[in-house]
């Protein structure tokens, strides 16, 4: 199998308060991803603390976290070729004022935090946030 077939996406909490789980796999699935693992978690502090340590001086932060571990959340793999950049233009911009139009974060997110779903960005990130909820490798 080539490289960049799997990305990590999750389902936020306000995605689940929304009611919108079943409108975005809807959307996952028409665009051809394969959902190859997906659960239920509620993050605690210290998991979505290590989940976005990357970001742990920005100001957004706390708040970041607060949002993450407020209710249930779906991590799921997913796959595809060219799973990570195509998932990504599925999704659009962090900010859904800045996406594109049909994007998941366009039709349903309310904000630049609130945003609905997560998408690995990279393959280093990919491998880690598998790892992180699946504990799985995946190439
Ligand atoms: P995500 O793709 O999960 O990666 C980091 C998250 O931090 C991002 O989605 C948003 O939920 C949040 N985020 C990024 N930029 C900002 C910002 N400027 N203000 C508030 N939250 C942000």
């Amino acid at each position: 199998m080539s490289k960049n077939n799997h990305t990590l996406a999750i389902l936020k909490p306000d995605c689940y308060r929304k009611k919108l789980i079943g409108k975005v796999i809807d959307k996952i699935i028409e665009a051809g991803f394969k959902i190859q693992k997906m659960k239920m978690v509620h993050l605690t502090k210290d998991e979505a603390e290590n989940f976005y340590e990357v970001h742990k001086n920005k100001d957004f932060y706390p708040e970041l976290i607060k949002f993450m571990t407020s209710g249930p959340a779906f991590p799921m793999i997913l796959e595809k070729d060219n799973a990570i950049e195509t998932f990504r233009e599925l999704i659009g911009s962090t900010d859904p004022n800045e996406a594109d139009e049909g994007t998941i974060r366009k039709l349903y997110a309310d904000n630049v935090r609130q945003n609905i779903v997560h998408g690995s960005d990279t393959e280093t990130n990919a491998k880690r946030e598998i790892k992180f909820f699946f504990d799985s490798e995946i190439d």
